[in-house]
């Protein structure tokens, strides 16, 4: 297996850990990534075996989706134990097991920390559900109906229907951003600070190297909690977008809640610990704001996935964020809330294809790249038959095909259970997939997504020019072509098809090829030819002229 050794990152005043720039992360959806013991739930003793293919593949830090214990109404996202491993899952000494063999292979893990909200059944919310005077009771956001009894405010759940639910025992509502099980946290609490606190130090004193922060912009509500303007004039009925035909100027992103990752920052760098925050603000300016020395590491830039297939789209989206924000970002290509890339792209081997491509763009940009599971396989989201839902969103909304698509069980064999189980797995595998799709089918196909995205990894962990903050300039402001250099040394060309064929790019004479994501790519004499749907990175020899030539 080919392997590369990582240059040092370029020495400078950078307070973040070394690792952490020019690292490319990875994201395992823990329930369908590998299952162990036969119960179709992916589990740390499976992950365990898979390791070495993350290592392999280039990848130098994992994130986990949420392992702790949960009810599972929205797959760990509603915590009922901050401190201990779900069981489906495995237990603290796998987690401590998982973590040594990690570190072995040279591989970073983050865990995923849920701070907005707990599951209803949290010991702190079935204590604070219990009276008016609990010990926990002001650990939630609890408030008195309106004159007519109904809620509070107009605050929308993320996942259809009203932010509030009444408790009759009490006779208050209770906020919750996202289902009536995940009850909001009331970040206003000291002790819900403190309690935090200690979650992380806890985590850290573990050897986690790091947490992504879900929700991280919704910590925090508007004191006086006012009403959020209506962008449109629909009924508080029609559930299913109602979450985005409101202005959240008063829920989401409110001022203070940077305070709270300045007190983490402090932990974190104790322990050279990252914090990477799930940042949902596609403004740039106002996501600055969350990272910076004494505050999130990074956070992810969600104009990655929120972009077509259209070259303007992608420079217009992307690019106010490397100018904002430095490389203190994560750039995810597909996560387990989206479709894949390989779908968003328009699916099959072309979006396949355009996944490759568009990696090989997010790879040369300042941050972190994120793959999710499956990405290296060119796996879109899988088709599944009827009436299968698991994600709460299929569950509560009409005609939405929610997010199981993008979750169904990794493909590591091409046996009955894909390798991923011996039994049934929780979800369906897709009808789509099949053996092609496979770990092993792929390994050692130089041609394979999977071999292609390895060769791409290796490549960027080669070139200092893409770690840390040198200078991107972007060279073509229109066209179909993204070109931007890095540095003086390298140069990142993504061919956003438009029907039109191959495009001619004349660069310096010595320029030379180091990734072709197209067998079809030329570059002789510094003229590269490059097929639509493809990308190139392209080593310059330092200090040569690029801009104008092009
Ligand atoms: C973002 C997570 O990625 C998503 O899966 C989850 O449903 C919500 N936050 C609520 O925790
Ligand atoms: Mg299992």
């Amino acid at each position: 297996m080919s392997s590369t050794t990582r240059p040092p990152a370029p020495s400078s005043d950078d307070p973040r850990p070394a690792w952490w720039v020019g690292a490319v992360g990875y994201e395992v959806y823990v329930r369908s990534f590998a299952d162990a013991d036969g119960d179709g739930i992916g589990d740390l003793p499976g992950l365990r075996t898979r390791l070495e293919h993350l290592a392999e593949l280039g990848v130098d830090v994992v994130w986990l989706t949420p392992i702790t214990p949960s009810p599972q109404r929205d797959h760990g996202y509603d915590v009922a134990d901050y401190l201990g491993v779900e069981p489906a899952y495995g237990d603290l000494d796998e987690l401590t097991g998982l973590l040594e063999d990690a570190h072995a292979l040279g591989l970073k893990v983050l865990m995923d920390l849920v701070p907005n909200h707990t599951s209803d059944q949290h010991a702190w919310f079935l204590d604070s559900r219990s009276s008016r005077g609990a010990e926990h009771r002001d650990f939630y956001v609890w408030r008195d109906p309106a004159p007519d009894g109904g809620p509070p405010n107009n605050w929308v759940s993320h996942f259809g229907g009203p932010a509030w639910t009444f408790d009759a025992a009490t006779g208050q509502y209770y906020m919750h951003l996202f289902l009536p099980e995940q009850p909001d946290l009331n970040w206003a609490e000291p002790r819900v600070r403190a309690a935090f606190e200690d979650i992380l130090t806890a985590w850290f004193e573990r050897g986690v190297d790091g947490v992504r922060i879900d929700v991280a912009h919704s910590l925090v509500e508007d004191p006086a909690f006012r009403d959020n303007p209506l962008l449109t004039n629909v009924s508080l009925a029609a559930a299913t977008s109602v979450f985005e035909r409101f202005a959240h100027i008063h829920d989401l992103d409110q001022p203070g809640v940077v305070d709270i990752y300045r007190d983490w920052r402090r932990i974190a760098d104790a322990y050279g610990a990252v914090l990477l925050g799930e940042v949902y603000v596609l403004d740039a300016a106002k996501l600055r704001r969350y990272v910076t020395d004494d505050a999130l590491h990074a956070a992810f830039a969600f104009a990655t996935i929120e972009a077509s297939w259209d070259a303007t789209d992608i420079r217009d989206q992307l690019r106010p964020f490397v100018e904002t924000c430095e490389d203190r970002l994560a750039w995810p290509l597909s996560s387990h809330d989206a479709p894949h890339a390989a779908t968003r792209f328009g699916g099959g081997e072309l979006g396949a294809r355009r996944s490759l491509a568009y990696l090989t763009l997010l790879c040369c940009l300042p941050g972190v790249p994120f793959l999710y599971q499956g990405d290296e396989l060119g796996l879109g989201d899988g088709v599944l038959p009827p009436g299968v839902a698991e994600d709460p969103i299929a569950l509560r909304l009409e005609d939405v095909p929610g997010r199981d698509p993008a979750r169904t069980p990794m493909l590591w064999e091409p046996s009955q259970g894909f390798g991923f189980t011996t039994g049934t797995p929780w979800l369906p595998f897709g009808t789509n997939h099949d053996a092609s799709h496979t770990v092993a089918a792929q390994t050692a196909d130089p041609t394979s997504q999977l071999e292609r995205t390895r060769a791409l990894l290796h490549a960027r962990r080669a070139l200092p020019a893409l770690h840390g903050r040198t200078s991107t300039t972007w060279l073509l402001e229109d066209g179909p072509v993204i070109a931007i250099e890095r540095g003086e040394e390298v140069l990142v060309a993504l061919h956003v098809g438009d029907g039109e064929g191959p495009a001619t790019l004349v660069l310096p004479e010595h320029a030379r090829l180091v990734v072709a994501t197209d067998d079809r790519t030329v570059l002789i004499d510094g003229e590269l030819t490059l097929p639509e749907d493809a990308a190139v990175i392209v080593e310059l020899e330092a200090g040569t002229e690029v801009e104008g030539r092009l």
